[in-house]
């Protein structure tokens, strides 16, 4: 039997590369890099099943004309870069990869929140740039953490994550969210508040939500003005969920306190006055970034295409 033909966006790790190459016939060698969209189109067009990453836009019009496609993975919870009304109308499954990158995000969330309190990139810099002349009592002086309050906005996987990690820096979390949330342990509670309670009580504002229609620039000027000048922003979710030149002109004027931000409104693009403000940590799209991550993420999405074709059972479909 020949092998079912597979079109990968770009290259995974290499046990997932492997696992791939004895199951399917790539239609195309995959690089690290972006593929080009006539390359992305010819493959999709040609193959039975697909992996894509979340810089791969997906729209209508592409998936209208693949009449070979039964199967779309892709390689992220979130599901924003792909047409599900087409893909369904289309007959084509699309499936993600949930869970097995919560615990990594959440992670890099808390790598940010605290990078940006206590300054930890500026340090680095000083000493890296050999400026460093000694310690000084009141040299970058940065805010407490422990103690001080946790918003998340979007108590979904990664939001509970984040929270749950509160507990061991004994910061009270208000949520807002669509539901209630049940409390992870008697040991920590939290408390469901609405979105702009949420903001006037932070110290902390850190963005969970999927990017949809209703969450694009769901934080924006009006946002930035209702937090605390002393907050710090995170975002780990979904560029376009926030307006960046929002953003950018309320670290410049001061609204907000600081920004930790791992996701752009258009990635790799950022805005030019994000860059160069000492109190914005700036990360590239690291959230999911650990090697054991990435290999989960990448069998899931094998697991999901054979389970597809092999007409069983799909565990992680959204359309
Ligand atoms: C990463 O951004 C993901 O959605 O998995």
């Amino acid at each position: 039997m020949p092998l079912p033909t597979l079109y990968v966006s770009r290259l995974l790790t290499d046990p997932v590369m492997t696992a791939i190459r004895t199951r399917f016939t790539l239609l195309s060698e995959p690089t690290p890099q972006a593929p080009s969209h006539d390359s992305l189109i010819d493959g999709l067009r040609e193959a039975e099943a697909a992996i894509v990453t979340l810089t791969e836009t997906i729209t209508g019009d592409v998936l209208r004309t693949c009449r070979r496609l039964k199967v779309l993975a892709n390689h992220a919870v979130g599901f924003n870069n792909i047409d599900l009304a087409a893909a369904k109308a289309a007959g084509i499954v699309v499936t993600n990869t949930p869970d097995v990158l919560t615990e990594a995000t959440a992670d890099l969330t808390w790598a940010l929140l605290l990078a940006v309190a206590r300054r930890v990139t500026e340090g680095h810099r000083l000493v890296q740039d050999d400026r460093w002349t000694g310690w000084e009592p009141t040299q970058l002086l940065g805010a407490d953490v422990a103690g001080r309050t946790l918003g998340i906005v979007g108590m979904g996987r990664i939001g509970q994550a984040v929270a749950r990690r509160a507990a061991g820096f004994a910061m009270p979390v208000l949520y807002a969210s669509r539901h209630e949330v049940p409390f992870p342990s008697a040991t920590q509670a939290w408390t469901r508040a609405s979105l702009d309670e949420l903001l006037d009580r932070s110290d902390f504002v850190s963005l969970h939500v999927p990017l949809t229609p209703d969450t694009h620039h769901l934080i924006g000027r009006t946002a930035f003005e209702a937090m605390r000048q002393t907050a710090i922003f995170l975002n780990t979710s979904r560029g376009p969920v926030v307006d960046e030149a929002a953003l950018a002109e309320a670290l410049q004027h001061g609204l907000i306190a600081g920004a930790g931000l791992d996701v752009y409104e258009q990635e790799p693009r950022i805005h030019p006055s994000l860059l160069g403000l000492p109190q914005v940590v700036t990360l590239p799209h690291l959230g999911s970034a650990t090697q054991a991550t990435r290999d989960r993420m990448g069998f899931m999405c094998v697991d999901n295409v054979s389970a597809v074709l092999e007409g069983r059972p799909v565990a992680h479909r959204v359309a």
